[in-house]
């Protein structure tokens, strides 16, 4: 793979499945399959930068037909080792209205047919079949990725929220009402379909992951009107599109150095067998 390089990864949501103009498209197999798309690697402030359509170019996949896993691996085997994800979701609370930009410190995880682990005892790698793994993940965001996405943010004069909870909800359909008002009177913030599992296959590959999530909606349990609908999605991510390319540019710019690297998910595999030989 000529160029076939990068340090910082970064997964393009609905509406986004272009980022950078001087790229490299390369294509990239997986034991675990084909990823989203090619990637298409380029440079941002001297870092190599991999970029992947998750939904693929023209939104082919739903999410939950996505290959998480061959993503984050198609990542890794080109070199990146710090990954951003940005990604719409819906505000679970008045306060988070469309146009907000959250990026969160907790995760729930209420997916429920995704594969979600490299260490599933059963998909071999080099023939290899991989240990059994639990990964430790009470922090599922890289720390140093959140400062430098709120920084990136606020250097745009877009005031980020800083914390708060996603919840992942399988999809492809949005949420009741009621399902949406439990989610908001469980205290978390804002509501997905693509934020996991992709954390936490991150954290297996020893990778630094960020969530920078926009708010297209306020969830049905928030609002008053018809309901959330995918037309509104777009839109509003279309309208904010650009003010987010810059924010993710500025924060690939701010993010630590491979080497200087010392966050809990660059030590996540310290220790641990995995039995499998990673990218
Ligand atoms: N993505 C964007 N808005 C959403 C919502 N309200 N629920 C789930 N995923 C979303």
């Amino acid at each position: 793979m000529a160029n076939a390089n990068a340090e910082i990864g970064v997964i393009g949501g609905s509406g986004f499945y272009s980022f950078l103009e001087d790229v490299t498209e390369v294509e990239v197999d997986t034991p675990y399959g084909k990823p989203s798309d090619s990637l298409f690697l380029g440079e941002i402030a001297g870092r190599r930068v991999a970029f992947l359509p998750r939904h693929g170019r023209g939104h082919h996949l739903p999410p939950h037909r996505i290959n998480y896993r061959a993503n984050m691996w198609a990542l890794r085997s080109v070199g990146a080792r710090q990954v951003l994800g940005p990604c719409a979701v819906g505000g679970l609370r008045v306060e988070y209205g469309p146009g907000t930009l959250l990026v969160p410190d907790q995760l729930v995880d209420r997916t429920k047919a995704r594969a979600q682990t490299f260490y599933d005892g059963e998909t071999p790698v080099d023939g290899k079949l991989p240990n059994v793994v639990h990964m430790t993940f009470a922090d599922p965001y890289c720390p140093d990725g959140r400062r430098a996405a709120l920084a990136a943010a606020r250097g745009r004069e877009w005031e980020p929220v800083d914390g708060g909870t996603l919840v992942v909800i399988e999809g492809p359909r949005f949420s009741t009402r009621a399902e949406s008002r439990w989610h908001a009177a469980a205290g978390w913030s804002v509501v997905g379909m693509t934020g996991h599992p992709e954390a936490v296959l991150a954290r297996e590959l020893g990778l630094c992951y960020t969530s920078l999530t926009l708010v297209t909606d306020l969830d049905a349990g928030a609002e008053t009107g018809e309901g959330v609908s995918h037309e509104e999605v777009l839109k509003v991510f279309g309208a904010n599109v650009d003010r987010l390319r810059d924010v993710l540019f500025d924060a690939v710019a701010g993010l630590p150095a491979d080497e200087a690297r010392d966050c809990l998910c660059s030590h996540a595999l310290d220790g641990i067998d995995t039995g499998i030989a990673l990218p």
